[in-house]
């Protein structure tokens, strides 16, 4: 089976010496069943002609915005319209640029604005250009946008420099291709596909006041997990993340909310809580905050100071309270007693499942990229899984709840 079958790609080809690899590409795009428009800009056609990837993509190739061959239509539309994906390779840091920054003033740069389809760039250009700031922040502007990136390999560069900016070979891109349309592909049919889901992830910030705080070692790592796996599987996912050590996943279809305390988290998912089918709380929150927070630096006085703390509701308390046929999961992060403690906290608020770990096993618990975990429901323990990484909990435990929360009608 060809992984690109019934696939129309808009093909944007720059002008750098790498722009002779878009032979190679559009030919193996293609023939993997690909329908590929070859969009190049005036630059790219100092580097390649036209009847060379026309040839190879058996279609009509696009450069001018003004040659407009047929009256009834607009080609830079049309086209927009009607890719599945707009691949820019090789992406010069010109285009780039214009990019983050909506210029539109060729007819690669116009259909990149004028689409909706998602947008995969693979960037080939001199290491010390590649490394320039302002490279490096439209990089950024785009990366943020959702724009995928195929990173440059590091090898000899045209330029004689050895270093990272080679276009990725042909070989390797059509695969990263293949792996977004299958991707995709899952989404819509995976178990959760049509599901909204909500994550909570990272530790909550108490403030003391303006330079100092309260948290915990929460780093995020199993609730990023959670989401990725979540929106993998077809979910529609809006995680909730308070401090965490690492950037937050910023996969289209994962809405990310930032949040700081207890409060600010309480107030999202309340929000988010009537239109949700599955919540998972991975987030560590704080139980108590101090009962005020100074609007100054507090300066130091005596020999000792002491900070009043206040209970904070309890988010997943409130929720299982709320319960409306929406699943929800705890996490209980122990240091020993964990089954009971665990089932007590499923009973106590009302939770379907919970995910209990004992945070001082090797491996397991805060900031490792592993775990070890049990799953308990009302009746007992569910799942019993060894040391694997946090990746495969979070698709252990999604599929368990994606079965479960089946049955759930609201
Ligand atoms: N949790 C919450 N709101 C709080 C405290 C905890 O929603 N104010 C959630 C966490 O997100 C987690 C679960 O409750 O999913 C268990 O958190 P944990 O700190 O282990 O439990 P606590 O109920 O706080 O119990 P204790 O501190 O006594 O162990």
């Amino acid at each position: 089976m060809k992984s690109l079958q019934g696939k129309t790609i808009i093909l944007g080809i720059t002008g750098g010496i790498a722009a002779y690899k878009a032979a190679a590409l559009t030919s193996k795009l293609t023939q993997q069943g690909a329908e590929v428009h070859v969009i190049m800009t005036a630059s790219a056609k100092q580097f390649i002609t036209e009847l060379t990837l026309q040839s190879l993509s058996k279609q009509r190739v696009y450069s001018d915005t003004f040659q407009e061959r047929d009256p009834s239509s607009i080609s830079h539309i049309d086209l927009a319209d009607a890719a599945d994906l707009v691949l820019v390779a090789p992406a010069t840091a010109n285009i780039i640029a214009k990019m983050a920054h909506g210029i539109a003033d060729d007819m690669l740069s116009t259909t990149l604005l004028a689409t909706t389809a998602p947008v995969m760039i693979a960037p080939a250009m001199n290491v010390h250009m590649y490394q320039h700031p302002a490279v490096l922040s439209n990089m950024d502007i785009l990366y943020n946008r959702g724009v995928q990136f195929i990173e440059p390999g590091e090898g000899l560069l045209a330029c004689g420099y050895v270093g990272k900016g080679r276009l990725e070979e042909p070989e390797a891109i059509v695969k990263v291709v293949g792996n977004f349309f299958a991707l995709q592909q899952d989404r819509k049919s995976g178990p959760l596909s049509g599901r909204k889901v909500v994550i909570t992830a990272g530790g909550t910030v108490e403030r003391i006041d303006p330079v100092r705080y309260i948290s915990n070692d929460s780093s995020g790592k199993m609730g990023f997990a959670l989401a990725r796996t979540a929106r993998a599987m077809g979910a529609e996912v809006t995680l909730i993340a308070a401090r965490t050590d690492e950037a937050p996943p910023r996969d289209a279809g994962i809405t990310l909310v930032r949040v700081q305390s207890a409060q600010d988290m309480y107030e999202a998912v309340m929000e988010r809580w009537e239109d949700c089918d599955i919540l998972i709380k991975a987030a560590a929150v704080a139980d108590y905050r101090p009962r005020q927070s100074a609007e100054s630096k507090i300066k130091k006085s005596g020999d000792t100071l002491t900070l009043e703390l206040v209970k904070t509701t309890d988010i997943l308390e409130s929720l299982g309270k709320a319960k409306k046929g929406q699943f929800l999961i705890g996490f209980a992060a122990e240091t020993g007693d964990t089954e009971f403690y665990a089932k007590d906290k499923l009973a106590r608020k009302n939770l379907d499942l919970i995910i209990a770990n004992d945070v001082t096993a090797a491996g397991a618990g805060f900031g490792t990229d592993t775990n070890i975990v049990k799953v308990y429901d009302a009746e007992g323990l569910v799942l019993d899984l060894p040391l694997i990484s946090k990746d495969e909990v979070a698709r252990q435990v999604l599929r368990l709840a994606a079965e479960r929360a089946a049955g759930v009608s609201l």
